[in-house]
């Protein structure tokens, strides 16, 4: 179980708080956080690879919450965004632009533009056409760029296929031959200054080596550049640290950092990296409401109050994510003897069949109105939220000890029609273009 949610007397808390007070109050489905977990967990990134003092560039794609992202800034976190309405948020948050990293395969001018004025620390760059564009903008606005090269090692992270990146038939980073070509045009373009090397090779990696073999097959690469005078700064090492979503299967960070240190330490470059999940997972649940038990069929299906446009990732990765009820006399995952426990398909109302969180899970007999948590939430959970079926996005709790505070308020029906007109404002006709 995540650190900071705990059953005591056969209830569960988030950190103080017993989450059962949370829904009663604010209503479901619902977002908590332990800001305890996501801080905690920069802290033991900072302790694992203390020696090379990382800068720690918290991923806001996996919770963008702004509260959280305020949290992090204040523990010293820089951020990796991948647009211009991520460096917009950790900005709002408080975040100290020369501490952003800009990523992402596609990077729109207007963008580059936005990261230039607020002064971000680079880019992370992955092809040579976007070394032009960024050559291009910087030079209309009269600055420098920094930039990374983003390197696909072409090692395979040992993940699911659709958060795989570091193979070299994905769409992300610049195989290194074709890096060591775009060191020529580097020199030819004005206004841009080689930074620093990139990797990311995937999310949820749980093996331990992954990471440390695609930095070591990077490193020939990084002497050429730093013999070629580039002024390389940084080894951004990028995210992916695997989390325990089952059971123990999370990476252990000490031992991860000592398989990864020697190769940075032979980079002689100073070390960032873009922890999302590994900060973020474990730090959030999904509260939700039972509102059938529907028997069909064979099945036992209970039909919650959230759906798959709160928590995409069952629906499409086959994603595991414990659940549990709310009150209960056994201790999650405990195996449940007889008319005790039963067998269901936990599912949402959308109108999908993907729609299902949990297959044939034994869990507690659960009535109509109880409350389930579903665990491990914290990252790509309300970040991938939408408004499918035209249901308002969840609220959002921060709890810290025995405070807590709403960080999102409910979306209400109304905000879903924001911005739409029932009957034109002006009408233009194809003939006026
Ligand atoms: N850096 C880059 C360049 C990335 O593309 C990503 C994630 C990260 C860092 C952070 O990765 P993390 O430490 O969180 O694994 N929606 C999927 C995960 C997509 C990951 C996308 N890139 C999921 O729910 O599993």
């Amino acid at each position: 179980m995540p650190e900071h949610f705990t059953y005591k007397n056969g209830q569960l808390y988030c950190e103080s708080v017993p989450v059962k007070a949370l829904a009663d109050k604010l209503g479901t489905p619902l977002y908590v956080y332990s800001q305890s977990h996501f801080t905690g967990q920069v802290e033991a990134i900072k302790q694992a690879f203390a020696e090379v003092d990382p800068l720690i560039c918290y991923s806001v794609k996996a919770n963008a919450c702004l509260g959280l992202l305020r949290a992090m800034a204040r523990v010293g976190c820089g951020f990796d965004a991948v647009s211009k309405g991520e460096i917009y948020r950790a900005l709002r948050a408080g975040a100290d632009s020369r501490m952003i990293v800009f990523a992402g395969v596609g990077k729109r001018d207007d963008e580059i533009d936005y990261a230039l004025e607020k002064g971000i620390l680079m880019f992370n760059v992955e092809s040579e056409s976007e070394l032009t564009a960024i050559s291009r903008v910087a030079a209309r606005r009269g600055v420098e760029a920094g930039i990374a090269l983003r390197l696909n090692p072409d090692v395979d992270p040992k993940t699911h296929k659709h958060i795989s990146t570091g193979k070299r038939e994905s769409k992300f980073g610049i195989d290194i031959e074709r890096a060591k070509a775009s060191l020529k045009r580097i020199r030819e373009l004005k206004n841009l200054r080689l930074k620093g090397v990139h990797l990311h090779i995937g999310s949820q990696i749980t093996e331990n080596d992954r990471h440390a073999e695609a930095i070591a097959k990077v490193v020939p690469f990084i002497k050429e550049v730093k013999a070629a005078d580039f002024p390389l700064e940084y080894i951004n090492v990028g995210g992916g640290y695997g989390i325990s979503y089952r059971g123990n299967e999370g990476l252990n960070i000490t031992e991860f950092a000592a398989k990864m240190l020697p190769h940075i330490r032979e980079t002689g470059l100073k070390m960032a990296c873009e922890p999302g999940r590994y900060v973020s997972g474990n730090g959030g649940i999904l509260l939700t409401r039972v509102i059938f038990d529907k028997p069909s069929g064979d099945k036992n299906f209970l039909i919650v109050d959230a759906a798959m446009n709160d928590l995409i990732r069952p629906a499409i990765y086959d994603a595991y994510h414990r659940i549990w009820p709310v009150q209960s006399e056994f201790a999650p995952d405990a195996e449940i003897a007889g008319d005790a426990g039963r067998v269901y398909d936990v599912v949402g109302p959308v109108c999908e069949s993907t729609d299902v969180f949990a297959k044939a899970r034994r869990l507690p007999a659960t009535a109509e109105g109880e409350l389930l948590a579903i665990f491990s939430a914290g990252a790509y959970g309300m970040a991938m939220s939408s408004t499918y079926n035209q249901r308002p996005r969840a609220a959002e709790v921060i709890v810290q000890g025995d405070k807590f505070w709403v960080a999102r308020e409910r979306e209400s029906i109304e905000d879903l029609i924001r911005g739409e007109r029932l009957t034109p404002r002006e009408v233009f006709s194809a003939a006026d273009l």
